[in-house]
């Protein structure tokens, strides 16, 4: 069969991993298009990773009747509009985290993809990643028996675009941004049962000057069988990306490290090119990390994308998955508001963005 053609959305940082994985992976796919607003960052782009088409809007780009799917990689705040112009224009939809920033957003998505006869996938690239599927496996085999309790951290120094700290464009702050990968990899690795409810600690503790936004956050949520996933996020770890998690049960535990544990222990008094996401710096004790999309999943997530639009693979990640996720974000921003623990199901309407339920409690009060 044909590979599949992508059109990406986007031409920054998420774009280049989306190009540079699908290329890891070229038996499947390939991307023959990207659609980004500012000049010549399209054709800049399209030329760095030798793909044809370039675009300054990407409604044109979805006239293109050569591709198939596309890969979105714009702000939080397009995701929605652009997954609904894309399912009308009869693409598939690979769509990144968070899935949107309201959750009548996500319905809409859901629905538009579900009329169009298109896929809405969604892009949780940790369940894909080599080190968590292991743990995944071997927790589903019974290694640890009877699994209570699944941990997930991912934490750095702060995001590299000025988008992200704008609360009206990111709809919140570590929580909405990385807890969302938490949240997913919770659920996931406990068989996607119900949540029961969600408690979330929230805090600005360095950035308040930059963002109203939560650059600290700690949630746990409550899963359906009495397991509890605990997930920690952060703006504020200098020092490269943290991504790691832990797995109890009653007859055992793993632990996993992302990036650091699959790294090179470096000592270097000179530095050198690069070590790993959002380090700083490459002098003095560092951990350099090699096959770094790999090690998050991103080709695989791709590859797996890919053949679930042939028809080879069912999606395990998809709008339904994001709007899961939505919800317990939802949930969370309203437990922080609220200062207690949110039960399920947790649907608030006529919500702008989730951090609201934070800022402003009486909204998260009358939702419940
Ligand atoms: N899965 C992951 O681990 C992961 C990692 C990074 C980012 N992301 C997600 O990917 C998305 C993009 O993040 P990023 O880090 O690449 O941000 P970025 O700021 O680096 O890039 C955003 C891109 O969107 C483009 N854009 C803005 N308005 C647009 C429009 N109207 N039409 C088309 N393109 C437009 C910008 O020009 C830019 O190229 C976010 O939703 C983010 O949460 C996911």
């Amino acid at each position: 069969m044909s590979k599949v053609r992508i059109g990406i959305v986007g031409s920054r940082f998420q774009a280049d991993c989306i190009a540079a994985s699908v290329k890891a992976m070229p038996e499947e796919m390939e991307v023959v298009a990207v659609a980004s607003p500012t000049k010549g960052n399209a054709e800049a782009f399209a030329r760095r990773h030798g793909i044809g088409g370039f675009y300054s809007d990407y409604r044109e780009m979805l006239r293109d009747p050569a591709i198939e799917m596309i890969s979105i990689t714009a702000p939080n705040r397009l995701h929605a509009r652009i997954t609904i112009e894309a399912a009308a224009a009869g693409k598939h939809v690979v769509c990144e985290k968070p899935l949107c920033v309201t959750l009548e957003e996500a319905d809409a998505m859901i629905d538009a993809c579900a009329k169009a006869g298109v896929l809405l996938l969604y892009a949780e690239e940790l369940f894909f990643a080599p080190k968590y599927v292991k743990a995944k496996q071997m927790a589903d085999e019974g290694a640890f028996g009877r699994v209570h309790l699944v941990k997930q951290g991912e934490k750095h120094s702060g995001p590299h675009s000025d988008w992200f700290w704008d609360v009206e464009q990111s709809g919140g702050g570590a929580l909405m941004d990385l807890g969302c990968h938490g949240i997913a990899f919770c659920w996931w690795f406990l068989g996607k049962q119900k949540i029961k409810s969600v408690y979330s600690q929230l805090s600005t503790q360095v950035n308040a000057r930059r963002t109203s936004a939560d650059d600290e956050a700690i949630t746990i949520i409550e899963f359906e069988n009495g397991a509890i996933g605990m997930v920690e996020n952060s703006w504020n770890r200098p020092g490269g990306m943290d991504d790691t998690i832990e797995v109890f049960g009653d007859k055992g535990q793993t632990y996993a490290d992302m990036l650091m544990g699959n790294a090179l222990p470096t000592y270097s008094e000179i530095g050198f090119g690069y070590a790993v996401e959002k380090a700083s710096s490459t002098k003095g004790w560092t951990y350099p990390v090699f096959e770094e999309h790999w090690n998050y999943g991103f080709p695989q997530e791709m590859r797996h994308f890919a053949r679930c639009v042939r028809g080879k693979e069912k999606p395990i990640s998809d709008g339904e998955t994001g709007r899961v996720v939505m919800e317990a974000v939802h949930a969370a921003y309203a437990s922080a508001g609220l200062g207690k623990k949110i039960t399920f199901p947790f649907r608030p309407k006529g919500i702008a963005k989730p951090i609201d339920l934070w800022k402003k409690p009486e909204l998260a009060q009358a939702a419940l």
